[in-house]
């Protein structure tokens, strides 16, 4: 049971969640990197609305997101798509913004100066429109991506890849997670964002990395595996494998979607064979994969896979595997592990 209490304006209390006896439509709103997005979602499964603005074209003259930058593209794109995510709700089930249950916002991790802009408008409407404000923790907000428009009901195994994480988190119940492992070094989207740059392709790398390696053979090269914790993941040598095989090839002659497809296949390999490790030990039937890197082709082909050996497999649709505020309000619905009342602050690690 999730108990709000509103400590500017009044002392009442609410009930949100899945105790609560009213359907809930939670507004959350996302701004932790270069997406600026809200979103409205009934009872944590049924996306009412959902808008993103992406960034993308303005970080890719850089090469790389530019914090700065990205909070002023932030502040430029608020407005637009609260008001869209409301208009879109009004138009699908009448919903004004007084219907709203409760305001979500990203508190982090993130780059702070843009989680602020997205964590005030979340905590001005709560004002404004005197509801509950909810921070969420923008992780947790990946793996709920999973709750989007399905039946799925813990306990399950989760594979959570993104481009500052990778974990194995054993989901326990709506509220505790534990984490069982994850990266030492660079996470799996940084190492596909800077093996894609040191190959030369342009920002953001990761996708166009696995759209070549498609093309490539996956045994061309046998690159190495890190030797880590059973659960836990190292990049950083494969990344600089990568490099040295890179510069082995004259510039003019680089097998690089060979290069891609080898790339590709000892990170799916090596994330698929741990979180299925985590799973048989852990006697759970079903399993999830979340992030931005659960976009990937092979991953997500080789998750898939278990289903032939019987379990239970969810991923995200691709729109809200990337950072969406869909996931955010879902996550406020069915998380306590939150931070809930107007002087939540923002966090730039995980804490
Ligand atoms: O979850 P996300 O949107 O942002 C973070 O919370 O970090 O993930 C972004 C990361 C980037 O590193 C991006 O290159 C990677 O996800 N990514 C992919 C693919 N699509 C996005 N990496 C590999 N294959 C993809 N198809
Ligand atoms: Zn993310």
């Amino acid at each position: 049971m999730k108990m709000h209490k509103k400590k500017l304006f009044s002392d009442e209390t609410v009930t949100i969640g899945q105790n609560s006896d009213v359907d809930n439509y939670i507004m959350a709103i996302e701004s932790s990197c270069d997406e600026t997005a809200c979103a409205i979602v009934k009872n944590g499964r049924e996306v009412v609305s959902n808008v993103v603005a992406s960034q993308i074209k303005t970080h890719a003259k850089f090469g790389g997101v530019i914090p700065e930058i990205a909070a002023r593209e932030h502040m430029d794109a608020i407005n637009v798509v609260i008001e869209e995510a409301f208009s879109q709700a009004k138009e699908k089930e009448g919903i004004n913004p007084e219907d709203i249950t409760a305001f979500a916002g990203t508190a982090g991790p993130g780059l702070v100066g843009c989680l602020l802009v997205g964590l005030n408008a979340a905590k001005t409407l709560a004002l404004v429109y005197d509801k509950p404000f909810i921070g969420i923790n923008h992780l947790n907000g990946h793996l709920c991506a999973n709750y989007l428009d399905t039946d799925l009901k813990p306990p399950f195994m989760a594979l959570l890849v993104s481009g500052g994480h990778t974990q194995i988190i054993d989901v326990k119940s709506y509220s505790e997670q534990v984490i069982l492992g994850e990266t030492i070094d660079d996470a799996v989207g940084e190492a596909y964002d800077k093996v894609a740059r040191l190959i030369g392709l342009p920002y953001p790398g990761g996708p166009k990395l696995d759209k070549l390696a498609q093309e490539g053979n996956p045994k061309a090269f046998q690159l190495p595996e890190a030797k880590v914790g059973d659960y836990d993941f190292s990049f950083s040598g494969l990344k600089t494998a990568v490099l040295r095989l890179v510069k082995s090839f004259p510039e003019d002659e680089r097998p690089i979607a060979d290069i891609c497809a080898s790339f590709q296949e000892r990170v799916s390999s090596t994330l698929i064979k741990k979180l299925k490790k985590a799973l048989q030990n852990s006697g759970y039937d079903t399993v999830v994969i979340a992030g931005g890197v659960a976009a990937n082709s092979e991953i997500r082909k080789k998750l898939f896979a278990l289903s032939d050996e019987g379990y239970k497999v969810y991923a995200p649709p691709m729109k809200y595997c990337t950072d969406n505020a869909a996931m955010v309000a879902s996550c406020a619905y069915f998380n306590s592990n939150t931070f809930d009342d107007v002087n939540a602050e923002v966090f730039s690690r995980v804490k």
